[in-house]
């Protein structure tokens, strides 16, 4: 059988994330997250007093990443979020952490993989593409439903423009800004909640695989 390979883009806090566990779960196969590694460099630039004109020590910190400290929930909130979008649009950054995301794609059993940039750049070749995407206000609620819970301060307006602001510079950027391949389905999960979100995914795979 040939590989399977499924691809999740879309903006922040479209529900991408979530589906695609859900997507790799029900066909056993790996996932890669690659929001993560943008911000596990993000990150690392704000640690280490960098400022994103340090190109070459970022570009050393994205050659030498690995997955160790993946798993600090630091990495998850939503300074490393705007961090990782900022260094997400140095094109020699993409570069160095292209070859890594294309050979977890094209392993042989294929694999899942979510961000901004997988059916157009990184896998355009996937099986099954989708394009998830929600209104700014619904994915700013969810987040924001997220985040307050360890932070009860959190005010949904500033949630709402961290998401305009991220919006903007994913979808502005010269270096694979965030756009929807031709030939992925574009699932809208504004009206719909996790369990019908999950059916269309299902249905979307099941239909085109
Ligand atoms: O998906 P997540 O919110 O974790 O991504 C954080 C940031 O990393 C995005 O706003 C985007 O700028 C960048 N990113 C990217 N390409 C990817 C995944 C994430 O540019 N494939």
């Amino acid at each position: 059988t040939l590989p399977l390979i499924i691809a999740f883009d879309g903006p922040a806090a479209s529900g991408k994330g979530t589906l695609a566990s859900v997507i790799a779960q029900d066909y056993a196969l790996p996932m890669l997250d690659t929001g993560l590694i943008y911000r596990a460099v993000g990150y690392q630039r704000e640690k280490r007093g960098l400022t994103v004109d340090n190109v070459p020590e970022l570009v050393e910190i994205a050659r030498t990443l690995d997955a160790t400290g993946f798993d600090n929930p630091e990495l998850r909130g939503r300074e490393a979020g705007e961090w990782a979008s900022q260094v997400a649009a140095i094109p020699q950054v993409r570069e160095a952490l292209k070859r890594f995301q294309i050979d977890f794609a094209h392993q042989s059993a294929g694999a899942v993989l979510d961000g901004r940039d997988i059916g157009t750049v990184i896998a355009p070749d996937a099986t099954v593409k989708l394009f998830v995407t929600a209104r700014p206000e619904v994915r700013a609620h969810r987040r924001w439903l997220q985040l307050v819970k360890s932070a009860p301060d959190l005010a949904y307006e500033d949630v709402l423009a961290d998401i305009r602001l991220r919006d903007e510079r994913d979808s502005s950027r010269s270096s694979a800004p965030l756009t929807m391949a031709d030939d992925a389905v574009l699932l809208d999960t504004t009206d719909l909640g996790i369990e019908a979100a999950i059916e269309h995914a299902r249905r979307i795979v099941r239909d085109r695989r």
